[in-house]
């Protein structure tokens, strides 16, 4: 009986696995190898005795200049790598790894990988300011990236929401700017953005030891990735300026984002970081932001205005210039080199920089064609902090649509750039920016699998096949999830806003549209066609179909003549994490002459404006039989709170 229940219970996971069983190849993994000639035959692998095939390693050059090169021969015998580097070495076994992942694999495909990258940069962005993250955290995603051939972890030490290296000459920042005493970041935005003593009881923050650090770049450097600090400045620094207030402008705390770069002192405590922050990591880049500085303490401030004076400059820029500048001079005297946010190229850009393009792709251009070395990663395509699905089902973000089709469809080699440009385009990065992402377990999920698309444009050929990617990137989400990475679900993607999908057809379909009041010249869609084209938009204001507005709304619709009208409506969006909001009244006024009107409907809002998610209301009514109109008034009121925006797609009339 016993004996028999064992035959049957193996014959049962025989069969199982003979259902699922599946012989990999080198064309299942990602980034997609550059060139896979297949052979006849396969090598086996035998799960039962756990005996993986040989793997023979040799150093020898490739058919590639790229140290990160490798070729892997697969033959019924086992796996031969020539690499002419560890790291290529490194990534041959990475391909071994992904393609060898999971019990149903029960061969892999004969034949030959050459391989190589496309371009030398391909990172991610961890933003541990605004949520601290263990450094286990970190370790398991150096894992993930390394399993995909990323090799740079851009670490976003230094914001506005906490400060995250101790600086041994400035304590302050690690006993007071690393802690805030409200952990979601919004809550703690809203309550005035302030810090509180390590000892506070409702501390929250934290930072990395040098130690601590010191283990991390080196369990990347093994996995062949360089940890790039970065120390932002002259922006992003309320923290930096609440612990040592003397380097704003005013020398008051919570007065300015801004580094004051009238002042000696501001050099003096940027070098001594700098100092403390090559100690410990040995890349060649050092990032200094540069990002959004609001400069305006500057104007005022009589240090800043001596410094003008004394340099000669006429323009504020050249404040942030000057700055850059000098700490470029610093970092290179000690064989470091610079990378800044594209804002470093106002006012003059620093000799030697390598830029990253995020305000789309403009000043990545302009640099590159200006000789600087570009890293891309336009918000567009390259922010994983938007909603990769619908946004109803997924997290609290801070807006936007980016799901994994759009991160993969971005090529960073735009036309018209000569091969000389494009020698200076050293690669790609994908940045998780974290103010609405409090769980590492949610950060996991934002990164995986948008992350693939990364580690796909960085490394691959430039040829597009989403439907080969997305069976691809199925294959590594099944990997990553058996090892406990909590990925987003890619096979139960809802995708884009159903309206969007198709046009409307409606009265007002092609009616001039006249504006009292304009849209805002940032988010103009198609112009003053928007609203009556019949395209709805997708689930973010950023898709070029929803026009914006920072003011009240009025304009009139006419519809060329007098018609019988039953129904008039627009849908408005709601994401209040980047300050889209309902509006508080919506009304709606018929004329058949356009000087006349007499109101049709007035509707109120009834969503609570802190509501977490994107989500969209119909202002909507329906008329009463018999209403005849040639000219529609649509006047919205904006949500009272500051700086609230109005974003609709079309106005439906029927
Ligand atoms: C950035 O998103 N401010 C670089
Ligand atoms: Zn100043």
């Amino acid at each position: 009986m016993t004996l028999r229940l064992t035959a049957s219970i193996l014959l049962t996971t025989a069969a199982a696995m003979s259902l699922n069983a599946r012989v990999a190849s080198p064309d299942d993994i990602i980034p997609r190898p550059a060139l896979f000639t297949p052979a006849d035959g396969v090598c086996a692998i035998d799960h039962t005795s756990g005996r993986m095939p040989n793997i023979y390693k040799e150093i020898g050059q490739t058919s590639s200049a790229s140290p990160e090169s490798y070729t892997l021969t697969i033959t019924p015998e086992g796996f031969k790598i020539t690499a002419p580097t560890e790291a290529g070495h490194f990534y041959a076994m990475q391909t071994i790894r992904q393609m060898l992942a999971g019990d149903s694999v029960t061969a892999v495909r004969c034949g030959t990988v050459s391989d190589e990258p496309r371009f030398a940069y391909r990172g991610l962005l961890f933003d541990v300011s605004r949520h601290f993250r263990p450094i286990d955290f970190l370790k398991k995603q150096i894992d993930a990236m390394a399993l995909m051939k990323l090799n740079r972890l851009h670490l976003h030490l230094t914001d506005g929401a906490g400060w995250r290296m101790p600086i041994d000459r400035y304590p302050r920042l690690n006993e007071f700017a690393a802690w805030r005493p409200q952990a979601k970041w919004s809550d703690w935005s809203v309550a005035g953005a302030r810090y509180c003593e390590s000892s506070d009881p409702r501390a929250y923050g934290g930072y990395y030891t040098k130690d601590e650090l010191r283990d991390l770049i080196d369990y990347a450097a093994q996995r062949n990735i360089v940890v790039v600090p970065e120390i932002e400045m002259p922006g992003h620094s309320e923290e930096v300026l609440a612990a040592y207030p003397e380097l704003s402008c005013s020398g008051q705390p919570y007065s300015s984002s801004d580094f004051c770069p009238g002042k000696e002192a501001t050099f003096k405590f940027l070098e001594g970081v700098l100092d403390e922050v090559m100690e410990i990591f040995p890349s060649e880049y050092i990032h200094i932001g540069g990002d959004e500085a609001s400069k305006s303490a500057w104007h005022d401030c009589p240090d800043c205005r001596k410094r003008m004076a004394d340099e000669g400059f006429t323009d504020i820029n050249q404040l942030q210039s000057y700055l850059i500048t000098r700490m470029e001079r610093y970092l290179n005297a000690h064989g470091r080199s610079i990378i800044g946010w594209d804002e470093i190229l106002e006012g003059g850009v620093a000799p030697n920089a390598t830029i990253m393009s995020w305000r789309g792709t403009q000043g990545g251009i302009e640099a590159l064609k200006s000789g600087h070395d570009v890293i891309m990663t336009p918000g567009e395509f390259c922010y994983i902090d938007y909603s990769q699905d619908a946004p109803f089902k997924e997290p609290e973000s801070i807006g936007g649509y980016t799901p994994l089709a759009k991160v993969y469809s971005y090529e960073p080699l735009e036309p018209g750039l000569t091969a000389t440009d494009a020698s200076h385009l050293l690669g790609v990065q994908a940045n998780l920016w974290s103010e609405y992402i409090p769980a590492d377990s949610h950060a996991e999920y934002m990164y995986y699998p948008r992350a693939y698309a990364i580690a796909e444009i960085g490394w691959s050929t430039p040829e597009k096949d989403y439907p080969d990617f997305h069976r691809r990137a199925l294959i590594l989400n099944d990997q990553l999830k058996s090892q406990g990475y909590n990925v987003f679900d890619l096979a139960g993607e809802y995708g884009e806003r159903r309206e969007s999908l198709t046009t409307v057809s409606h009265l007002g379909r092609g009616a001039s549209v006249t504006y009292t009041l304009p849209y805002h010249s940032k988010y103009p869609a198609a112009g003053n066609t928007t609203l009556t084209d019949g395209l709805r938009g997708g689930w973010t204001y950023g898709d070029k179909r929803w026009q914006g507005f920072s003011t009240p709304m009025n304009l009139v619709i006419d519809l060329g003549s007098e018609k019988p009208i039953h129904y008039i409506g627009a849908t408005f969006m709601h994401s209040a994490g980047a300050w889209v909001h309902l509006p508080d009244k919506v009304v709606y006024s018929i004329s058949s002459d356009g000087k006349d009107f007499s109101p049709a409907a007035t509707l109120w809002n009834d969503v609570d404006a802190a509501y977490p998610k994107i989500m969209f209301k119909d202002y909507g009514t329906t008329l009463p039989e018999g209403t005849r109109a040639r000219y529609i008034r649509l006047e919205a009121t904006p949500n009272p709170r500051p700086g609230a925006w109005l974003f609709t797609d079309e106005i439906i009339i029927n």
